[in-house]
C-alpha cells in the first residue's frame, strides 16, 4: 500500500486545509494499520503496568511482554500500599473536588501533598498542576515579563518551549548540558535584560544524562540569574534515596524553581512547582494553568502521598533500581555503548543506515517492550532506542534485554556502514522529547 510518510506530511501539511490535512494523516495511519507495518505506537496494554504486561498488538493477538518502556522506576504503579491507600482515600473523600481550587476549594490531601512536595524539594512551598506539562506552561507564561530573557538547555522539554511561546518570552538555547556554553550565553545577554531565567532538566528524558547542576548553579549565582530545574525524571531516581537531582548536588538554596511531575516515578498524572513562598503565592493567582484548571483528583493525591511514604519506608527499591542501572551500564559499555549508569534511562543510538522500525519490531517479536524514536521526530542521525529499568526487574530480565540488544545490533548494523543520512527536519509537534 502506497501511503504518505511523515516526511511527506511535513512537507505538504501547511498547504492543505484542515479537513484534507486530517483526512490525509488518518489515511496514512489506517493504511499502516491495515498493512500491519506499524502498530508499535499506542500499543494496547491490557494489564497493569508491571514487570510484565499483556499487550494486544498489531496482529490482533495478545502477548506477554517484559516492560522496558515505562517510567515506573520504583514499581509504584502496582505497589500494594499505593493501591490500598488510593482505595481508602476514595472511600473517605470521594473521587475529587469537582473544580479549580480558587473556586471549589481543595481538600486535606491536596494540602498535605503540597507540604510534602515542598519538603521533598527543600523549598518553602509547592503548588499543584493538572500535569507536568501544564506546570511548565503555567510557570513560563506567568513568571517572566517582557523585560526578561530565558536561557535554556537545547534538549528542553516541549512544555517549557510552549510555555515560553505562550508567555512571549524571549530566549535562546545553550548547548546541551554544557555549563561553559551557559556561562557564555549569560555573559552575552545578562546586561540587556531585567531578569534572566535559566532552565535545565535534572535528568534528560531521552538521553538519561544528569544535569551538571553544581556548575550550572554556580554560573547562575555569578550572573545573578534565576535557576529553574525540571526534575520530571529525577524524582525517585537521582539523589539520596531518590530525593532528586537538586538533592544530589545539594543546591536547593541556589535553585529558584523546581518543576515536577507525577507521571514518571509516581505512575499517575499531575505536576507541581516547588519554590519560595513568594513565588508560589504569585503563581497561585497569576499562573492561568493553575487558576483555570481543576484540583488534582483524590486518587492522584493519595497515590503520590503513598508513593512518597513507600520511598521512605522501602529504600531498598531505590537501591535495587540503582544497582540495576550500574550493572546495565557496565554491560552496555562492554558492548560498545556509552552509558553512565547514573540513571535507569538508557538511550541507544541506532546504527547509521539501519532500519529502525525493523529493529523495533525485532524487540517486539522477542516480547520486549522498548521505545524507539525515529525520524522525523528526531533527525535521522539521532534515531534511538530508549530502555527504562525498574526496581521490579530481575537480573534475568536485564540479561534477556542485553542479549536481544547484542543480537539485534549485530543483525541490523549495515556491513558497509554508510555515512549517516543527512538530517531531516524535526517534526515540531514532537520537539522537546517526551
Ligand atoms: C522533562 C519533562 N518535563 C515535563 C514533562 C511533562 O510531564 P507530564 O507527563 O506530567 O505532563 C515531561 C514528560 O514527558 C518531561 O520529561
Amino acid at each position: 500500500m502506497n501511503v504518505l510518510t511523515y516526511r511527506d506530511l511535513l512537507r505538504i501539511r501547511t498547504q492543505l486545509d484542515a479537513p484534507t490535512r486530517t483526512a490525509t494523516f488518518s489515511q496514512r495511519i489506517w493504511g499502516e494499520r491495515e498493512a500491519n507495518v506499524d502498530g508499535l505506537q499506542y500499543r494496547h496494554v491490557l494489564t497493569p503496568t508491571d514487570r510484565e504486561v499483556t499487550v494486544r498488538d498489531y496482529s490482533g493477538e495478545t502477548r506477554a511482554m517484559r516492560m522496558f518502556g515505562s517510567n515506573n522506576y520504583l514499581g509504584l504503579a502496582t505497589h500494594p500500599v499505593v493501591v490500598e491507600r488510593v482505595q481508602k482515600a476514595i472511600a473517605e473523600y470521594g473521587v475529587g473536588v469537582g473544580g479549580p481550587p480558587a473556586l471549589n476549594g481543595h481538600g486535606p490531601l491536596q494540602r498535605e501533598l503540597q507540604e510534602r512536595l515542598a519538603a521533598l524539594e527543600g523549598q518553602e512551598a509547592a503548588l499543584l498542576y493538572g500535569t507536568g506539562y501544564s506546570a511548565n506552561v503555567g510557570l513560563m507564561s506567568a513568571l517572566p515579563s517582557k523585560k526578561d530573557f530565558a536561557v535554556y538547555d537545547a534538549h528542553s522539554h516541549a512544555s517549557f518551549i510552549d510555555g515560553m511561546r505562550l508567555g512571549r518570552v524571549e530566549g535562546k538555547a545553550f548547548a546541551h548540558n554544557d555549563p561553559a556554553a551557559l556561562d557564555r550565553a549569560l555573559a552575552e545577554v545578562r546586561g540587556d535584560y531585567r531578569d534572566v531565567f535559566v532552565s535545565v532538566e535534572g535528568v534528560y528524558s531521552m538521553t538519561g544524562d544528569v544535569a551538571r547542576l553544581d556548575r550550572i548553579a554556580e554560573a547562575c549565582v555569578r550572573h545573578d540569574a534565576l535557576l529553574i530545574v525540571d526534575d520530571a525524571h529525577g524524582t525517585g531516581v537521582t539523589g539520596p534515596n531518590g530525593h532528586g537531582t537538586v538533592a544530589m548536588f545539594d543546591v536547593a538554596k541556589e535553585v529558584d524553581v523546581i518543576v515536577g511531575t507525577f507521571s514518571k516515578t509516581f505512575a499517575v498524572s499531575g505536576g507541581f512547582i516547588a519554590a519560595s513562598r513568594e513565588i508560589v503565592e504569585y503563581l497561585r493567582y497569576f499562573s492561568r494553568a493553575h487558576v483555570f484548571s481543576a484540583s488534582l483528583s483524590t486518587a492522584v493525591c493519595a497515590a503520590v502521598l503513598a508513593g512518597l511514604d513507600v520511598m521512605e519506608d522501602e529504600p531498598e527499591l531505590h537501591g535495587r533500581l540503582m544497582d540495576h542501572a550500574a550493572t546495565f551500564a557496565e554491560r552496555l559499555q562492554a558492548l560498545g555503548f556509552e552509558a553512565s549508569g547514573l540513571t535507569p534511562i538508557f538511550s541507544l543510538p541506532a546504527p547509521a543506515g539501519a532500519d529502525v522500525r525493523a529493529m523495533a519490531h525485532a524487540f517486539h517479536e522477542r516480547g520486549l517492550f522498548v521505545n524507539h524514536v525515529e525520524a522525523p521526530v528526531v533527525p535521522a542521525s539521532e534515531q534511538r532506542f530508549r530502555i527504562s529499568l525498574s526496581a521490579l526487574h530481575t537480573d534475568e530480565d536485564l540479561e534477556e534485554v542485553l542479549a536481544a540488544i547484542e543480537e539485534i545490533w549485530e543483525a541490523f548494523t549495515p556491513a558497509d556502514t554508510p555515512q549517516a543520512k543527512a538530517d531531516t527536519p524535526t517534526l515540531d509537534a514532537f520537539e522537546g522529547g517526551f
